[in-house]
């Protein structure tokens, strides 16, 4: 699906408008489809992030990109006293996860991800779910993730990866074939469907994530990838003494 032609806008609000215009068409469907790409280990993957951010038990932790609050839901089920807000740009995801089993007990919240209405250093940990890809300024997401965050405090990054390896053409053709054909039938809309395999193969690659979450003054930054090299979990910390916070 081609981007929204807007001409009066810079890019990174057409990226925002393209991307959320696709989000809300796609929300109703969107766990489903995700369950199908990934033979059902997504849950799995989600509650491994809750894991990685290892919150104080009654801690914040905010949940970045929140969409339909998979992984919002994970930290509450796994901590049941933490505070977790949900926030994102799409009012038909969060929707979504509010109507979810214990979709009453997280904090829902419309928010940019590039310019979040919290104060400084309000949270325990930050995460986020197939966030950072549909960002058009990842410094910014990252500046503002460390802004919010705790000193010490942690962030988790979970996303697809540009697939490489030996299995990488094949992944590749997987994508570009079987990915959209999957989206059109099981999710209702091949353009988005689309825009998954286009966004991956374009994306950063694991250690250029790396350098910008240690650009933004995080430290101790550490990645892995799986899934046959598709997905990347991203782990740091802001740091304990510090002058930027
Ligand atoms: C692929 S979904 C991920 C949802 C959820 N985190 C998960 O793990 O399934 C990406 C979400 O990020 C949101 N998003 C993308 N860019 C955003 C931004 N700049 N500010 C807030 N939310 C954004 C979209 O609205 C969408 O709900």
């Amino acid at each position: 699906m081609p981007p929204i032609q807007s001409p009066d806008l810079p890019p990174a609000e057409e990226k925002a408008r393209f991307v959320s215009a696709m989000f809300s068409r796609i929300a109703g469907r969107y766990d489903l489809m995700n369950a199908v790409m990934t033979l059902g280990r997504d849950r799995a993957w989600r509650r491994r992030v809750v894991e990685l951010a290892a919150p104080p038990p009654a801690g914040r932790l905010l949940d970045m990109g929140a969409g339909t609050g998979g992984i919002a839901l994970a930290a509450r089920a796994q901590f049941p006293k933490l505070t977790v807000v949900a926030a994102d740009f799409t009012a038909e995801m969060m929707a979504v996860g509010r109507r979810k089993p214990g979709g009453r007990q997280v904090d829902w919240c419309a928010a940019d991800a590039l310019a979040l209405p919290f104060a400084d250093a309000g949270f325990d940990a930050v995460v986020s779910g197939y966030l950072v890809r549909n960002v058009a300024l990842p410094n910014r997401l990252f500046a503002e993730q460390f802004r919010v965050l705790k000193p010490g405090g942690r962030i988790v990054c979970l996303d697809t990866t540009p697939p490489r390896g030996p299995l990488a053409p094949l992944i590749r053709l997987h994508f570009k074939r079987i990915i959209p054909l999957m989206g059109q039938w099981v999710g209702g809309d091949r353009g988005a469907y689309t825009y998954l395999p286009e966004s991956t193969r374009t994306f950063l690659a694991p250690e250029a994530l790396a350098a910008r979450l240690a650009r933004a003054g995080f430290v101790q930054v550490r990645w892995r990838t799986f899934m046959f090299g598709t997905m990347a979990l991203h782990v740091a910390a802001k740091p304990m003494a510090c002058g930027r916070a």
